[in-house]
Protein backbone atom coordinates (compact mmCIF):
# COMPACT_ATOMS: atom_id res chain seq x y z
CA UNK A 1 0.00 0.00 0.00
CA UNK A 2 1.20 3.31 -0.70
CA UNK A 3 1.29 6.47 1.48
CA UNK A 4 -2.25 7.77 2.37
CA UNK A 5 -2.75 11.13 0.79
CA UNK A 6 -5.42 11.83 2.99
CA UNK A 7 -8.89 10.98 4.60
CA UNK A 8 -11.36 8.94 2.36
CA UNK A 9 -15.01 9.39 2.42
CA UNK A 10 -17.63 6.85 2.85
CA UNK A 11 -18.71 4.77 0.71
CA UNK A 12 -20.95 1.16 0.19
CA UNK A 13 -19.01 -0.79 -1.65
CA UNK A 14 -19.40 -4.82 -1.91
CA UNK A 15 -15.94 -6.14 -2.43
CA UNK A 16 -15.71 -8.71 -5.59
CA UNK A 17 -13.87 -11.73 -5.51
CA UNK A 18 -11.86 -12.41 -8.69
CA UNK A 19 -9.02 -14.19 -7.79
CA UNK A 20 -7.68 -16.85 -9.64
CA UNK A 21 -6.55 -19.50 -7.63
CA UNK A 22 -3.33 -20.83 -9.64
CA UNK A 23 -0.39 -22.72 -8.33
CA UNK A 24 3.18 -20.82 -8.70
CA UNK A 25 6.56 -22.83 -8.48
CA UNK A 26 8.58 -19.54 -7.94
CA UNK A 27 11.18 -19.69 -5.60
CA UNK A 28 13.49 -16.89 -6.76
CA UNK A 29 16.70 -15.43 -4.90
CA UNK A 30 16.49 -11.72 -3.47
CA UNK A 31 18.34 -10.13 -6.46
CA UNK A 32 15.48 -11.70 -8.56
CA UNK A 33 12.77 -9.36 -6.45
CA UNK A 34 11.85 -6.34 -8.09
CA UNK A 35 8.86 -4.38 -8.54
CA UNK A 36 6.03 -5.27 -10.12
CA UNK A 37 3.04 -3.13 -11.85
CA UNK A 38 -0.46 -4.11 -13.17
CA UNK A 39 -0.73 -5.89 -15.41
CA UNK A 40 1.70 -8.48 -14.64
CA UNK A 41 0.09 -11.37 -13.73
CA UNK A 42 1.78 -12.48 -10.85
CA UNK A 43 -0.14 -9.60 -9.43
CA UNK A 44 -3.15 -11.84 -10.47
CA UNK A 45 -2.09 -15.05 -8.77
CA UNK A 46 -2.98 -17.25 -5.48
CA UNK A 47 0.21 -17.37 -3.55
CA UNK A 48 1.15 -20.30 -1.94
CA UNK A 49 2.55 -20.97 2.02
CA UNK A 50 5.93 -20.47 3.02
CA UNK A 51 6.83 -24.45 4.24
CA UNK A 52 9.98 -23.50 6.05
CA UNK A 53 11.32 -19.74 6.78
CA UNK A 54 14.93 -20.22 5.89
CA UNK A 55 17.65 -17.75 4.94
CA UNK A 56 16.57 -17.45 1.54
CA UNK A 57 13.41 -16.67 2.21
CA UNK A 58 14.75 -13.93 5.33
CA UNK A 59 16.75 -13.10 2.38
CA UNK A 60 13.63 -12.05 0.06
CA UNK A 61 11.67 -10.94 3.49
CA UNK A 62 15.00 -8.73 3.63
CA UNK A 63 14.45 -7.52 -0.24
CA UNK A 64 10.84 -6.66 -0.15
CA UNK A 65 11.52 -3.73 2.99
CA UNK A 66 14.43 -2.42 0.26
CA UNK A 67 11.68 -2.00 -2.31
CA UNK A 68 9.06 -1.17 0.11
CA UNK A 69 10.89 2.16 0.95
CA UNK A 70 12.62 2.53 -2.30
CA UNK A 71 8.73 3.34 -3.02
CA UNK A 72 8.10 5.38 -0.80
CA UNK A 73 5.26 2.28 0.74
CA UNK A 74 3.56 1.58 3.90
CA UNK A 75 3.58 -2.37 3.12
CA UNK A 76 4.27 -4.50 0.17
CA UNK A 77 3.16 -8.45 -0.75
CA UNK A 78 5.45 -10.59 -2.00
CA UNK A 79 3.55 -10.70 -5.87
CA UNK A 80 4.65 -7.20 -5.95
CA UNK A 81 7.28 -8.32 -5.86
CA UNK A 82 7.34 -11.39 -8.40
CA UNK A 83 7.14 -13.96 -5.42
CA UNK A 84 4.37 -15.86 -5.17
CA UNK A 85 4.37 -16.32 -1.45
CA UNK A 86 2.17 -15.76 1.79
CA UNK A 87 4.29 -13.30 2.67
CA UNK A 88 3.78 -9.39 3.36
CA UNK A 89 5.78 -6.71 4.96
CA UNK A 90 4.55 -3.60 6.38
CA UNK A 91 5.87 -0.16 8.27
CA UNK A 92 2.89 2.05 8.40
CA UNK A 93 5.65 5.00 9.77
CA UNK A 94 7.15 4.44 6.28
CA UNK A 95 10.58 5.09 6.57
CA UNK A 96 13.85 3.26 6.79
CA UNK A 97 14.91 5.25 9.69
CA UNK A 98 12.13 3.93 12.19
CA UNK A 99 12.98 0.12 11.98
CA UNK A 100 11.41 -0.59 15.05
CA UNK A 101 8.01 0.02 12.81
CA UNK A 102 8.76 -2.79 10.29
CA UNK A 103 6.77 -6.22 10.48
CA UNK A 104 6.98 -9.18 8.16
CA UNK A 105 3.83 -11.33 8.06
CA UNK A 106 4.58 -15.02 7.03
CA UNK A 107 1.63 -17.66 6.17
CA UNK A 108 -0.21 -14.81 7.65
CA UNK A 109 -4.20 -15.28 8.95
CA UNK A 110 -6.67 -12.61 8.77
CA UNK A 111 -9.59 -12.63 10.68
CA UNK A 112 -12.18 -9.63 10.89
CA UNK A 113 -12.98 -8.78 14.47
CA UNK A 114 -16.37 -7.04 13.45
CA UNK A 115 -17.73 -6.93 9.91
CA UNK A 116 -20.31 -4.45 10.39
CA UNK A 117 -17.74 -1.67 11.60
CA UNK A 118 -16.67 -0.73 8.45
CA UNK A 119 -14.62 2.75 7.28
CA UNK A 120 -13.89 4.41 3.82
CA UNK A 121 -10.26 5.40 3.13
CA UNK A 122 -8.55 6.50 0.16
CA UNK A 123 -5.91 3.61 -0.97
CA UNK A 124 -3.02 3.54 -3.48
CA UNK A 125 -0.81 0.74 -4.38
CA UNK A 126 2.68 0.56 -5.47
CA UNK A 127 1.35 -1.81 -8.05
CA UNK A 128 -0.93 0.66 -9.35
CA UNK A 129 1.11 3.77 -9.55
CA UNK A 130 -1.48 7.10 -10.16
CA UNK A 131 -4.51 5.36 -8.72
CA UNK A 132 -6.28 6.28 -5.46
CA UNK A 133 -9.35 4.74 -4.60
CA UNK A 134 -11.68 5.10 -1.59
CA UNK A 135 -11.92 1.17 -0.25
CA UNK A 136 -14.54 0.25 2.36
CA UNK A 137 -13.12 -2.46 4.46
CA UNK A 138 -13.74 -3.40 8.53
CA UNK A 139 -11.86 -1.48 10.97
CA UNK A 140 -10.68 -4.19 13.08
CA UNK A 141 -8.66 -7.34 12.06
CA UNK A 142 -7.04 -9.92 14.34
CA UNK A 143 -4.02 -11.56 12.86
CA UNK A 144 -1.89 -14.93 13.11
CA UNK A 145 1.35 -15.38 11.16
CA UNK A 146 5.02 -16.21 11.35
CA UNK A 147 7.34 -13.71 11.63
CA UNK A 148 10.76 -12.96 9.62
CA UNK A 149 12.57 -15.49 12.22
CA UNK A 150 9.58 -18.22 11.65
CA UNK A 151 8.44 -17.43 15.19
CA UNK A 152 4.41 -17.52 15.11
CA UNK A 153 2.63 -14.35 16.94
CA UNK A 154 -1.05 -13.02 16.77
CA UNK A 155 -1.62 -9.23 17.04
CA UNK A 156 -4.78 -7.28 16.43
CA UNK A 157 -4.78 -4.00 14.63
CA UNK A 158 -7.25 -1.11 13.74
CA UNK A 159 -7.20 1.93 11.62
CA UNK A 160 -4.01 2.44 9.05
CA UNK A 161 -2.18 -0.36 10.18
CA UNK A 162 -5.24 -2.61 9.96
CA UNK A 163 -6.53 -0.88 6.26
CA UNK A 164 -2.64 -1.91 5.88
CA UNK A 165 -3.09 -5.68 6.64
CA UNK A 166 -6.37 -6.52 4.93
CA UNK A 167 -4.60 -4.39 1.58
CA UNK A 168 -1.68 -6.41 1.33
CA UNK A 169 -3.30 -9.78 2.80
CA UNK A 170 -5.67 -9.12 -0.81
CA UNK A 171 -2.45 -8.84 -2.95
CA UNK A 172 -1.68 -13.11 -1.51
CA UNK A 173 -5.13 -13.61 -3.18
CA UNK A 174 -4.30 -12.18 -6.36
CA UNK A 175 -6.92 -8.97 -5.10
CA UNK A 176 -6.38 -5.32 -5.98
CA UNK A 177 -8.32 -2.55 -4.72
CA UNK A 178 -10.31 -1.56 -8.21
CA UNK A 179 -11.93 -5.18 -7.48
CA UNK A 180 -13.04 -3.58 -3.63
CA UNK A 181 -14.75 -0.73 -5.04
CA UNK A 182 -18.44 -0.15 -7.02
CA UNK A 183 -18.32 -0.59 -10.92
CA UNK A 184 -18.60 3.52 -10.76
CA UNK A 185 -15.74 3.91 -9.09
CA UNK A 186 -13.84 1.12 -11.05
CA UNK A 187 -14.93 3.15 -14.07
CA UNK A 188 -13.24 6.23 -12.88
CA UNK A 189 -9.73 4.72 -13.25
CA UNK A 190 -10.30 2.54 -16.58
CA UNK A 191 -8.79 4.78 -18.21
CA UNK A 192 -5.47 4.59 -16.45
CA UNK A 193 -5.47 1.24 -15.87
CA UNK A 194 -5.69 1.15 -19.63
CA UNK A 195 -2.42 3.18 -19.65
CA UNK A 196 -0.88 0.94 -17.82
CA UNK A 197 -1.91 -2.45 -19.50
CA UNK A 198 -0.40 -0.14 -22.61
CA UNK A 199 2.97 1.20 -21.35
CA UNK A 200 3.72 -2.57 -19.30
CA UNK A 201 6.83 -4.24 -20.00
CA UNK A 202 7.18 -7.70 -19.28
CA UNK A 203 10.60 -7.40 -19.22
CA UNK A 204 11.06 -3.77 -17.37
NI1 LIG B 1 -0.97 -2.86 -3.02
Amino acid sequence: MSTPSGPGRKSSNPPEGDSEARQGHLRPSPEDLRLRVYPDPVLRQRCRPVEVVDDRVQACIDRMFELMYEHQGIGLAAPQAGWDARVFVINVIGSEEEPDGQMAFVNPQVELIDRDERDSFEEGCLSLPGIRLDVERPMKVRVQALDREGNPFTLEAEDLFGRCIQHENDHLDGILIPSRVSTLRRMAVRGKLRELEEEWNPNS
